[in-house]
């Protein structure tokens, strides 16, 4: 129990909490008074366990009519902090709230929610939308059905928003008429600037069109440190971004092997790829398909990610050479959902030499097929150059979702999946019944299921650890609390990848 359980708690050691944007002005320059960071419901604001400061909502706010300040009845103790968690502001009809921002940078919208029970409302009573500048960002969104199918106690929606040319941008939640008594609801609100990060992206399979990704606002989907550790929002290189471990996403027992590189490297940052497009932990940490070039040759290095059917996602992959030095020493084919989206990937034919990072986008279309949405990444080596080594790399893994020709991003409410309740209706019987042992018979299990196997076990392990930790609570440690909010944390990447 206790080795599993770390094994989940070195993987996911922070959570989604938020940090200081003294971090963002060092790197884009943008000063803070750019930034709003909003404790919504909140008379005084406040700060949050890392000493970020949140202020009031409540002068942004265009009308007083049918809100309310609520605070929440329960504190769960997965909360990072109180801030900007345990109050929220409530809307029975369409509120609006406006910002005046700069119009020429692109903004991340960052919306925090707690469904929880406030002042006799029931969060599960909470169907609404949320729309920014024209841009549908949530749309018969219920926080609390989100929350359960991630069993997480939190949510965070990050999205890119294109420039707001007329400096002038609402945000507007409108509660579902579909449901009786409904109401929107929301915690916490974080407009940053940023500097523009996105490019026109080739769509897999039509090497002639691309994706107008420029003129588009997009949902963070993935964010991967690949062969790599997590990477807290504090020590991003200046977006306040978090970064995830990949191993959960990989797909099969074959996973290849992780390097990073040594001291002697230097990351050599440029005009093309300035440090803000990712800090140097995600270029000095890979992942590679292993020594035996006849075992390479024979499995592909895959990754498998959940997604919202009817919209185009950019793949964005980061790569730095740091163990090889000339061209056509390590060349790869890279697919994207089974077709080739690159042939013969060298990193150093890209890149001019080892330590420079370099990054490539794909776009793909993911249609409906059944409910169970998918976009597939693999590499693998290519022989047809005769390159010395068959092996493949990768550093670093992001995926945006592009608003639909209608700006649109909202998809679906998540549905929480057979495999996790059944998952949820063993672990339980099996604890009651026979202390860990069920617990270790179902990572055994994992090994040879996979991605969604890692999901699987993680949940399991969440839930056993929630279980036994339950009646020790008094002498839990401030460490420990950590651990307990980090998984749950985790559980958007894991259970749920999209983060929906
Ligand atoms: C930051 O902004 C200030 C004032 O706008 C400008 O003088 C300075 O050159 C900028 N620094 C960088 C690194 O862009
Ligand atoms: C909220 O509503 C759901 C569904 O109707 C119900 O299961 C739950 O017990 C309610 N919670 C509270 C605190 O009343
Ligand atoms: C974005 O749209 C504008 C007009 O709508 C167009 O002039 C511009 O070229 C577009 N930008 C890109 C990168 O396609
Ligand atoms: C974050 O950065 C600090 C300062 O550079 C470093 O000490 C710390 O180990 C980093 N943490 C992680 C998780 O990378
Ligand atoms: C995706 O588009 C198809 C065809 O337009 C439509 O039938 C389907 O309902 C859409 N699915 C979702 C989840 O929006
Ligand atoms: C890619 O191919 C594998 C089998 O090789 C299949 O299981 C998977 O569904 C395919 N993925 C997509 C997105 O088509
Ligand atoms: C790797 O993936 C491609 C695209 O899905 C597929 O055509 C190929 O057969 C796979 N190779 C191996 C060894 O699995
Ligand atoms: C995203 O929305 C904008 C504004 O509605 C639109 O111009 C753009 O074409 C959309 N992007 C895509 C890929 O459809
Ligand atoms: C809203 O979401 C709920 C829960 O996911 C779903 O049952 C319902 O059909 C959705 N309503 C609409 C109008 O899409």
């Amino acid at each position: 129990m206790k080795s599993n359980s770390h094994i989940l708690f070195s993987l996911f050691f922070f959570s989604l909490t938020l940090n200081t944007i003294h971090v963002l002005s060092k790197v884009s320059n943008t000063s803070d008074s750019d930034s709003y960071i909003l404790s919504c419901g909140s008379s005084s604001g406040g700060t949050d366990s890392d000493g970020r400061k949140w202020i009031s909502d409540s002068k942004f706010a265009a009308s007083s009519k049918n809100t309310a300040i609520v605070t929440a009845q329960y504190q769960d103790p997965s909360l990072p902090s109180q801030v900007p968690y345990m109050s929220a502001r409530i809307f029975k009809s369409e509120y609006t709230y406006k910002f005046s921002v700069s119009p020429k940078k692109r903004l991340w919208i960052r919306l925090h929610f707690y469904p929880s029970t406030y002042s006799n409302l029931n969060s599960s009573d909470s169907y609404f939308s949320a729309v920014a500048n024209g841009f549908t960002l949530l749309n018969n969104f219920s926080a609390s059905i989100t929350a359960k199918a991630l069993t997480q106690a939190y949510l965070v929606k990050e999205f890119s928003l294109i420039p707001v040319q007329s400096g002038s941008l609402s945000i507007t939640f409108t509660p579902s008429s579909k449901h009786a008594g409904s109401f929107a609801f929301v915690n916490g609100i974080e407009i940053i600037p940023m500097p523009d990060i996105f490019q026109p992206a080739t769509l897999v399979g039509f090497s002639d069109q691309s994706v107008d990704v420029q003129n588009s606002s997009l949902q963070t989907m993935f964010r991967l440190n690949v062969g790599g550790q997590n990477i807290p929002a504090t020590n991003d290189s200046g977006l306040t971004r978090i970064w995830y471990d990949d191993s959960p996403y990989i797909y099969g027992a074959a996973i290849g092997i992780t390097s990073q590189a040594d001291s002697s490297v230097s990351i050599q940052y440029s005009s093309d790829v300035p440090e803000y497009v990712a800090p140097i932990n995600v270029y000095s940490t890979a992942r590679s398909m292993g020594p035996s070039s006849e075992v390479n040759q024979n499995y592909n290095l895959t990754w498998v990610f959940q997604v919202d059917a009817n919209f185009t996602y950019v793949v964005r992959f980061h790569f730095c050479e740091f163990q090889e030095a000339k061209i056509n020493q390590r060349v790869f084919d890279i697919y994207v959902n089974n077709q080739t989206a690159q042939p013969s990937a060298d990193v150093i034919a890209w890149a001019g030499s080892s330590g420079v990072p370099v990054y490539k986008d794909y776009a793909t279309y993911v249609s409906e097929s059944g409910g169970d949405e998918q976009i597939w990444v693999a590499l693998h080596p290519s022989v047809s150059l005769k390159p010395e080594f068959y092996d493949a790399i990768l550093n670093g893994l992001e995926i945006f979702k592009v608003n639909d020709s209608s700006g649109n991003l909202a998809g679906p409410n998540p549905e929480p999946s057979a495999m996790l309740l059944q998952a949820e209706a063993e672990a339980v019987k099996s604890f009651s019944s026979s202390g860990s042992n069920g617990h270790v018979l179902v990572i055994g299990g994992v090994v040879a299921g996979g991605a969604a196997g890692f999901a699987l076990v993680a949940a399991i392990g969440f839930i056993v650890y929630r279980k036994i930790h339950a009646n020790e609570m008094d002498s839990k440690t401030a460490s420990e609390d950590m651990d307990d909010l980090n998984t749950n944390a985790a559980f958007s990447q894991l259970v749920n990848p999209s983060g929906r």
